[in-house]
């Protein structure tokens, strides 16, 4: 983690599986493109054990929908995210807090990261409450399960289901 002065740029990083995309994932970047001077949506790789999109197609998907942002670039990481951190020269880590129930395992990952490299500070951003029950593992199972999925996710995702399914 680099230790950026007043007239450094500040990065944040906003990792994640986004295995989907969804429209929350969406709402906390350009919450923390607003807070930081750059922002890396970085997705990580090996992070789902089954897959519904490639890492490469996950990367596409954050490419049309934010990846034009001014201050918004999508990489990804292997491995430990302290590290990732750490290369990208972050002053934080920014993760979505949708509910109470999200805050027991990201407070413990957080602190977890923050014992592993003592200047990894993690920010907590709050969607807009109308997703605040959008997951990508609900939506992975709706998809799978032949439901619709269109109003949660941003249109390249729902398309690409589409063609892979053949419906919404
Ligand atoms: O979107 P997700 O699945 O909630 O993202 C979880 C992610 C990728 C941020 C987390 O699994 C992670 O940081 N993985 C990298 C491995 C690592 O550093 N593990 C220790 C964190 S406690």
């Amino acid at each position: 983690m680099s230790t950026a002065t007043q007239t450094e740029a500040r990065t944040a990083v906003y990792p994640g599986s986004f295995d989907p995309l969804t429209n929350g994932h969406l709402d906390v970047v350009r919450r923390a493109a607003r807070l930081f001077d750059r922002l890396i949506v970085a997705v990580g790789r090996n992070t789902v054990k089954a897959p519904l999109f490639s890492v490469d197609e996950r990367v596409r998907h954050l490419q049309k929908t934010c990846g034009t942002l001014p201050n918004v670039r999508i990489n990804t990481f292997s491995g430990l995210l302290t590290e990732a951190v750490s290369d990208f020269r972050a002053v934080a880590v920014v993760r979505g807090l949708r509910a109470v129930s999200d805050f027991e395992v990201e407070f413990q990952m957080a602190l977890m990261n923050r014992e592993l490299s003592p200047e990894c500070e993690t920010v907590f951003l709050m969607p807009s409450p109308e997703y605040s029950y959008v997951s990508s593992t609900m939506i992975r199972e709706i998809a799978r399960l032949g439901g619709a999925i269109d109003a949660f996710v941003p249109q390249p995702v729902a398309e690409e289901l589409v063609r892979r399914i053949g419906k919404l």
